[in-house]
This record gives structure tokens, C-alpha cells and sequence, in this order.
């Protein structure tokens, strides 16, 4: 008989509130209870009051935390609070779900796993894409030979969402760590995943060319005289409301213009990475596009080659032989809901390995190589020069 399980989310905003709040209580089907909230906004400490009556809310993590009916820690504040929150959740004994990323530096990275080996509980990072059935299915081909070794690739994430961290935490990354933390976390775990390895070195180069300040047509798009079409795209979302008060440096309003705001990561990002089988491959991050089509890869290896498109939820395999025809998998059936169907199966996978206290898919460890690779492009990027992986993670 499965033991009946009580969470505390820490960070009541977008994925706190609105994802796992509500999926872990959904898909633990009456075997999760909410006994802890937190967060440091009041109006969403409020909202968490309101939504979850009998759990602890508090604005301090340890106390929501800290509490005997804590089994599962879920940590889903902005990343720079990652490391110190897990740290503590995991020392207190509780299994933990840290959003991604890990945390914004390596030495976060590694003050969690070092508590999870203290404690022996569950540690899962916020990897979603490794529970959607379209990155399943590229790392299965890959791992099965299908193109042969891999010898070049090319990964696209063209993010119009993206748009929403020229205004909010996202955009210092003395909070976000960077968008190659921050965001690309995702695309690095994928790739350290499907290769089996990391990249001995990566070089990128970044900038800002579309959210430039003297093309602000104001600071507050919700008193905008002329609100543009970015404002337009997303207006409606609820993006704007859970901005954490009191974290940037000029009092970030919640509709901050995205051209006006102060920041200090690009909208832009083309990267190189290098491997020490003599795979290379080129990576694209871009917050401006116009279209709605996300991530596109394409990995080329010495036996076949891989198309892939999210949006599509498509991959094309094609095999180096005489009249062999393309494959086509069209994964949209089960690639339902959120994140390609993700959050759903990772959530369940996760409160399986909590019952049966094993690591699951997403582990500490992965979540720190792909810190690792998003830090190591940060660097390239500041001090504009190719970056060694041993740099990171081996520093002398
Ligand atoms: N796995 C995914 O695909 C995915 C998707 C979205 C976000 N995320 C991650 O989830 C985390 C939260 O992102 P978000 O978009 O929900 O941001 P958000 O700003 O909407 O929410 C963060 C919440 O944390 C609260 N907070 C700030 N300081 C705090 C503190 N000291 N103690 C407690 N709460 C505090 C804020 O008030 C806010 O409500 C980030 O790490 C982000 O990278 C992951």
C-alpha cells in the first residue's frame, strides 16, 4: 500500500502555483497532500492561502519545509534561490523536485547533490523533455545506432514565449543565472543525454538586437500610449503578475516594457560545441521569432540522419542505405497537454521513485552537467573566447 504523501511548494508563482501545486495534488489521484506553501509575494501567498486552506503558508521556505508531514520538497522559486532551498529541503530529510536549473552556479549545483548524498532522498530536476514522447524517441534512434555515431548536429530554440524574460527576474542573471542556464538547461540535458557525453569545449557569441532600449515606446506597457506587437502577442497571459518584488535593481514594475527594461542577457544566441569523439554541432537560442515553431534539430551521423520539429512533434529518420525511404514518427498523440506531455509523466514517474525511494530520470547529476554547458557558454559569451568544460567543473 503506497504511502499517502505531504508536499510543500516553495515559490507560489507560474510553475509553483499554476503547474505543480496543482499536478502534484492531480496526478498523485489522492495519495499527495498539500501541507506547506511559500512564497515571498504576498499577493501570491494569498492566492496559494486561498487555493490550499490547510496547509502552512508562510513567506520563510523553512518554515513551509520544515514540518514532519513533509515528504516531498518541491523547490519552483527563481533560480538563484535553488541552491540554498534544496539544500536545506534535502538536509531536512525531504525528497526533493528542484526546478530547472539546478542553480545558477556550480558550486550551487554541487551543495545539492553533496545533500542529497547526505540524505539518501530523491532528487529530481525539472527536465521535462525527457519525459516528452518526441525527445524520448530521438534519444531512443540515437542510442540504438539508427544514424550510426553522431557526427554533426544543429539545435534550434526559437522561443516566442521567451519574450516575458525581458521584463521579468529572467532578464539579470545574477537571478537567472543567464539563459543559457535559465532556458537552455532544457537543450543541454537533451543533448548530454541522447550523446552520452558533454562537450569537451563550446564557443557563442550574444547580444541584444531586437529588445534595445531606444526602441521603447514607453516603461509600462500597461499604461503603453501605443502598445506594440510584442505587448500584443502575450498581453493576455498571466505572465505579467508574479514578478518577485523587491529582487531588481530598478523596483521591476509587472508590465515592464521588454525594450525598456535594465538587463543584462541577450535576445539572441549561436553557439558551437565540441566533443571528444569529434562530434560538433551548432546551437541557436532566439527570444524574437515570429513563428510559432520552437525547437528544430537535425543530427547527421555516419549511417542516417534525424529531422526533428516540436512544434510538429515530428522526426524523420533516413537511413545512408540504397532505396531505403524516410521513417516518420508523428508523435502528437502522445504528446498531449503541457511540454509535450511532460509535466504529466514526470510528475507520476517522480512520486514512483518517492514511493519507491530510487532516482528517477531527472537526476541531481544531469542537472548539473547541464549547468556545467550553460555556464561554460556564459563565460564564452563574457569573455568572448572558446571555453573548456574542465574550466567549470575542474577549476584549478
Ligand atoms: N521545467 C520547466 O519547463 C519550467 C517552466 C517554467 C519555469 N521553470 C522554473 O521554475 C522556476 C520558477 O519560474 P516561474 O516562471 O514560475 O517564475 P515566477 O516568477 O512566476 O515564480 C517564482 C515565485 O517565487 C517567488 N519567490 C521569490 N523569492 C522567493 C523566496 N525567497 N522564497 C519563496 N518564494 C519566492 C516569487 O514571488 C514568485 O511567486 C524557475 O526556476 C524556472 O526556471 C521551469
Amino acid at each position: 500500500m503506497e504511502k499517502t504523501l505531504g508536499i510543500a511548494v516553495i515559490g507560489m508563482g507560474q510553475r509553483g502555483m499554476n503547474c505543480h501545486a496543482r499536478n502534484f495534488v492531480e496526478y498523485g489521484a489522492g495519495r499527495v497532500n498539500m501541507v506547506g506553501v511559500c512564497d515571498s509575494n504576498p499577493d501570491n501567498l494569498a492566492e496559494a492561502r486561498r487555493r490550499y486552506p490547510d496547509a502552512r503558508a508562510s513567506a520563510d521556505y523553512r518554515e513551509a519545509i520544515d514540518q514532519p508531514e513533509v515528504d516531498v520538497a518541491v523547490v519552483a522559486s527563481p533560480n538563484f534561490l535553488h541552491a540554498e532551498q534544496a539544500t536545506f529541503a534535502l538536509d531536512r530529510g525531504k525528497h526533493t523536485f528542484c526546478e530547472k536549473p539546478l542553480a545558477t552556479t556550480f558550486p550551487g549545483c554541487r551543495s545539492i547533490l553533496d545533500a542529497a548524498r547526505r540524505s539518501g532522498k530523491v532528487l529530481e530536476v525539472g527536465f521535462v523533455m525527457r519525459y516528452a514522447a518526441l525527445f524520448a524517441k530521438l534519444k531512443e534512434l540515437i542510442a540504438a545506432g539508427e544514424i550510426g555515431e553522431p557526427l554533426l548536429f544543429d539545435w534550434r530554440v526559437h522561443y516566442r514565449g521567451g519574450l516575458h524574460y525581458f521584463r521579468t527576474w529572467h532578464r539579470l542573471k545574477r537571478y537567472s543565472g543567464g539563459l543559457n542556464v535559465e532556458k537552455a538547461c532544457h537543450d543541454y540535458d537533451v543533448l548530454n543525454w541522447c550523446f552520452g557525453q558533454l562537450p569537451k569545449r563550446v564557443v557563442m557569441w550574444s547580444g541584444l538586437n531586437k529588445f534595445l532600449p531606444e526602441k521603447a515606446r514607453g516603461r509600462e506597457c500597461a499604461a503603453c500610449p501605443d502598445p506594440c506587437e510584442d505587448y500584443l502577442l502575450i498581453a493576455r497571459t498571466v505572465w505579467t503578475r508574479n514578478t518577485p518584488d523587491g529582487l531588481a535593481d530598478d523596483g521591476t514594475a509587472s508590465s515592464h516594457c521588454f525594450y525598456s527594461s535594465t538587463k543584462d542577457v541577450g535576445d539572441h544566441y549561436v553557439g558551437l560545441m565540441e566533443y571528444e569523439s569529434g562530434l560538433r554541432g551548432t546551437v541557436q537560442l532566439c527570444f524574437y521569432p515570429s513563428s510559432p515553431y520552437g525547437r528544430q534539430f537535425q543530427f547527421i551521423g555516419s549511417r542516417g540522419e534525424i529531422l526533428g520539429n516540436a512544434h510538429d512533434r515530428i522526426i524523420e529518420l533516413h537511413r545512408r542505405a540504397k532505396g531505403s525511404r524516410p521513417v516518420k514518427f508523428d508523435l502528437s498523440a502522445e504528446s498531449q497537454g503541457k511540454h509535450y506531455g511532460g509535466d504529466q509523466r514526470q510528475v507520476e514517474a517522480f512520486l514512483r521513485a518517492v514511493q519507491e525511494n530510487r532516482e528517477s530520470l531527472a537526476t541531481g547529476l544531469d542537472g548539473l552537467r547541464s549547468v556545467a554547458v550553460g555556464l561554460a557558454m556564459e563565460k564564452s559569451i563574457e569573455e568572448d573566447r572558446p571555453v573548456r568544460l574542465d574550466e567549470i567543473m575542474n577549476p584549478s
